[in-house]
């Protein structure tokens, strides 16, 4: 399994901050935000990873990370979007990487506190179609800035709504999810959406309607660091206090 890392995007909720930096390098406590990202997929046993930015700080991705290796990374390549195209369509600049074999996504500004090494085995056990990764959330004013899935009475994912007014379930669609390969195919037949962006949910409903899309729900912590600036330093106080990818 290789892993995917999206890094870029204009970080407009965290306006100004982000008009002089990516996001994904300010700091959550001690560090930049990407390494976290890194050593969530590091711990999770993947070693080789494609980290997809943009923008006029992309340089300083190269600065901080170089090969990977201090990481504990084997391989650690870059690719360039030209445009905030959203995250699916960053995801496709990943194909050639990724090749034939499966891939866990991750976007950089989702913090975890435990270990994504089960989500990683069972998805190894189901071969095909994707795997998400749920989040309880408790209140709706947050979920309305997330993905949000309906279930049905067994469980199963009916759809997912991104953003929605009103939210189906108490989970949130978390910024971690694994593909089968064939999931640039996927992509490339998606349209833009009303904020003419290529939607990663809109890969995941693909995978709801196929039957072929399984989840796991996150114990412990997570969060988005990106979602607004009130979440952001929720998460840099949650990673102060108690750390971040504890195993
Ligand atoms: C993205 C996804 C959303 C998901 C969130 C998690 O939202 O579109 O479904 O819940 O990441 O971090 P965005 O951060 O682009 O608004």
């Amino acid at each position: 399994m290789k892993g995917v890392i999206l890094a870029g995007g204009s970080g407009t909720r965290l306006h100004p901050l982000t008009r002089i930096t990516n996001k994904h390098l300010l700091p959550i406590y001690d560090r930049p935000m990407i390494s976290y990202a890194i050593e969530a997929l590091v711990n999770a046993g993947i070693c080789e990873v494609m980290l997809v930015t943009g923008g006029t700080h992309a340089g300083e991705f190269l600065r901080l990370l170089g090969n990977g290796h201090e990481y504990g990374l084997d391989r650690l390549l870059y690719a360039y979007q030209d445009r905030p195209g959203g995250i699916a369509e960053a995801l496709g600049l990943a194909e050639r990487f990724a090749g034939d074999d499966p891939v866990m996504v991750m976007l950089a500004d989702n913090i975890v506190e435990s270990s994504l090494r089960p989500t990683v085995e069972r998805f190894e056990d189901q071969l095909t179609g994707a795997r998400i990764v749920l989040s309880e959330v408790d209140d709706p004013a947050h979920l309305r800035n997330l993905g949000v899935p309906e279930l049905d009475s067994e469980g199963r994912v009916v759809r997912i709504v991104e953003k929605p007014e009103t939210p189906a379930s108490a989970y949130a669609v978390t910024g971690i999810y694994c593909y089968e390969p064939g999931v640039f195919g996927v992509i490339e037949t998606l349209e833009p959406s009303g904020r003419g962006e290529l939607e990663i949910t809109d890969v995941n409903n693909f995978y709801v309607a196929r039957g072929d899309m399984d989840y796991d729900v996150r114990q412990g912590f997570w969060g988005d660091a990106g979602e607004s600036i009130d979440a952001y330093y929720a998460v840099n106080d949650h990673v102060r206090a108690h750390g971040a990818n504890n195993g």
